[in-house]
């Protein structure tokens, strides 16, 4: 795959967590919506959605390997405390994009520091569902300019 979609834990909850924060769209319904936009701009999307912090590590070694060219990551929780994933995403130096669907500078103070904001291309926080579909249309727009 080209783009891998990677969100962190209780990401699988969607649709049911919170729905003031995160709203009441599912998980597999916003894969769905970014499998249509990169297949029409004839791009390949993996999705990797883990409750463990040594998954989500091992997926970002592995886009590594396989050379994968862009990601996308909702680390949640993991935002605020994992210097691993902040680590393996500069080890494989591949460029990403950082969302969240709330705006986690409107919530509790804890969630106003992100262990990824600093290395990312850019942050899209606070748009719920859609800003995966608007990080996926930044990323296809940078991955285009790029020699393959
Ligand atoms: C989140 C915000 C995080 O603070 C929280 O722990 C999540 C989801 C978001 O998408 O708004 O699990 O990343």
């Amino acid at each position: 795959a080209s783009i891998l979609v990677l969100n962190g834990p209780n990401l699988n909850l969607l649709g049911v967590r919170e729905p003031a924060h995160y709203g009441r769209v599912t998980l597999a319904a916003i894969e769905q919506e970014l499998r249509t936009i990169a297949n029409a701009a004839g791009h390949q999307l993996d999705f990797v959605q883990s409750n463990a912090e040594s998954d989500l590590v091992e997926a970002i070694h592995q886009a590594g390997r396989d050379g994968v060219r862009f990601i996308i990551i909702n680390p949640a929780a993991f935002t605020h405390t994992s210097i691993a994933l902040r680590d393996a995403l500069l080890a494989v130096a591949i460029p990403f994009i950082e969302v969240h669907l709330s705006n986690i500078y409107a919530r509790e103070p804890f969630r106003a520091h992100s262990y990824f904001s600093d290395i990312a291309v850019g942050v899209i926080s606070g748009l719920g569902a859609k800003g995966y579909a608007l990080a996926l249309q930044a990323a296809l727009g940078r991955l285009d300019q790029e020699p393959t």
